[in-house]
């Protein structure tokens, strides 16, 4: 799919514009001839621009437009920028069933809502909501059609059209490898698209293997990696375009290709779903190859623990006691809390090979995420107000909703060991988000952290609420988040 921006709407299979509830005008639109004009007045009274309502009028001369599309976003005073992403999305695939080659979206005027950041959201909504994972279908979808966005051109709205291109591309690719299969997606998949993503954009990348997994005290990434013959990886990105002495900001994320749980096996229902489980990881590739094309200023880590969590002869148990790479040793007692001790392992090793600034880290980390917060908000926990509120920042921009757990000493001490320095779970169920990140949080010595529990947000379960840019599947949760923040930041 092209984008690009006219001053003017040019002759276009489809025009689309916004309409506010029971406006009698479609914003932006310029006149047309007295016959449209009434075809439209009728159109706008009976849809009432009620939102997610549409309506299409045909143009019997054709031009400039065979047809407007009339799309209602509802009450002026309950407008978000969601709103303009979501409508367009829908638009987008409207275009796609009407089997159109292109499609033109009229930008809504400042006085409704700020124009560059609804340039964005238009692009965002329609690039995403294009997306279909069709890879193993052989029927596969339409072509994108093309998009015009009618607006006033200036060099500020063609950066815009740029950046939110890549920043839309950074979600799509997170979710093309989330949705990969387990049996097509292993640890080593994953450090090949690292890989490729690092030559075309010049960024290093180290894929650390088994061996020296094991040889260099990895003992989180090696233990939850033993019970599969798909070995372990950690994969290591560095885009490096800040001052040669400015601390980077690390991300991290987890990595799991499937969870069987281990020798803690899970019930057989929904299963398939934990091939999801790598979701984290995927995200932190996606915002890494967009940040590596948007070529920002600054110093920017990806780490990715990657493993396959499954039963075996030579799998971890319950009952062991394994050393991180922090030093800190860890008793097991249940091989299905795989996700905090490949973590521990990546985030310590993110501490003290970079110094950085900040880390923060994506993970499908525990059930109990979803009964906390549901399917449409994740959890974050942290070490560091000042950075938890910047993160809360750029997701009340994205609208990529987060809310913040506490972590206490209180919830430290539920993860004390009587045989080690720390257990791998809690007591119970009780708080299980915040003690999976408690775990965490003995990683880090000193370093802001913010910790992300994408488990709910990650993929589309039962409780997500319908998006256009999110069909069924992974959601690409987070890249526009930490993209918003990483452009934002102060040197
Ligand atoms: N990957 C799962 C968490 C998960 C479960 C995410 C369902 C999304 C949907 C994680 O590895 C896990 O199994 N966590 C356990 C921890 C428990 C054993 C302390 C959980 O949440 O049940
Ligand atoms: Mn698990
Ligand atoms: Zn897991």
């Amino acid at each position: 799919m092209k984008i690009k921006s006219e001053n003017s709407v040019k002759n276009t299979q489809l025009l689309c514009g916004f309409v506010l509830e029971n406006s009698n005008k479609v914003l932006g639109l310029k006149k047309f001839d007295s016959k449209t004009t009434s075809a439209i007045n009728q159109s706008l009274k009976d849809m009432e621009g009620k939102l997610g309502r549409f309506s299409i009028i045909p143009i019997p001369g054709k031009k400039p437009a065979h047809r407007i599309l009339l799309a209602g976003i509802g009450k002026k005073e309950n407008l978000t920028k969601d709103t303009i992403r979501n409508i367009s999305g829908k638009i987008a695939q409207k275009a796609r069933e009407l089997k159109l080659k292109e499609f033109s979206i009229i930008a809504p005027p400042n006085f409704v809502i700020d124009q560059i950041s609804s340039v964005s959201q238009i692009i965002e909504g329609s690039k995403m909501a294009l997306y279909k994972f069709d890879k193993f279908k052989s029927e596969k979808v339409e072509k994108s059609p093309d998009l015009t966005i009618v607006v006033s051109k200036s060099k500020k709205i063609s950066q815009t059209i740029k950046t939110s291109e890549i920043i839309a591309d950074g979600a799509i690719f997170t979710k093309s490898i989330a949705n990969l299969p387990p049996n097509e997606c292993t640890p080593t998949t994953l450090a090949d698209f690292a890989k490729v993503i690092s030559k075309k954009n010049n960024m290093k990348c180290n894929i650390i293997s088994k061996l020296e997994l094991k040889k260099k005290g990895f003992g989180g990434i090696t233990a939850v990696g033993k019970g599969s013959k798909n070995e372990p990886k950690l994969i290591v990105l560095e885009h490096n375009r800040g001052k040669s002495n400015e601390k980077p900001i690390v991300l991290v994320g987890k990595a799991v290709t499937f969870d069987t749980g281990g020798i803690s096996l899970k019930p057989g229902a929904a299963m398939d779903e934990m091939k999801f489980d790598k979701c984290g990881g995927c995200t932190v590739l996606g915002i890494m190859k967009a940040v590596s094309e948007l070529k920002l200023p600054i110093n920017v880590v990806g780490i990715i623990p990657s493993v396959e969590n499954m039963p075996g002869g030579e799998a971890y148990r319950p009952g062991d006691i394994v050393k991180l790479f922090s030093g800190k040793t860890a008793e097991i007692l249940n091989t299905d809390a795989e996700g905090r001790l490949i973590l521990a392992d990546a985030l310590s090793y993110g501490e003290k090979h970079y110094s950085p600034k900040a880390i923060i880290d994506f993970a499908t980390l525990t059930g109990a995420c979803i009964v906390a917060l549901g399917n449409n908000v994740a959890a974050i926990v942290s070490n560091d107000e000042k950075l938890a509120t910047k993160i809360k920042d750029a997701s009340k921009k994205t609208t990529e909703s987060i809310w913040e757990l506490p972590l206490t000493q209180d919830f430290m001490d539920m993860i004390k060991s009587e045989v080690a320095d720390m257990k791998n779970v809690g007591i119970g169920r009780a708080a299980g988000t915040i003690t999976a990140a408690a775990f965490l949080k003995n990683a880090i010595e000193k370093t802001p952290w913010v910790h992300v529990d994408i488990a709910g947000v990650a993929w589309t379960q039962t409780a997500t609420k319908e998006k256009s840019y999110n069909p069924k599947g992974a959601t690409g949760f987070g890249v526009r988040l930490i993209l918003d923040y990483l452009q934002n930041l102060k040197n």
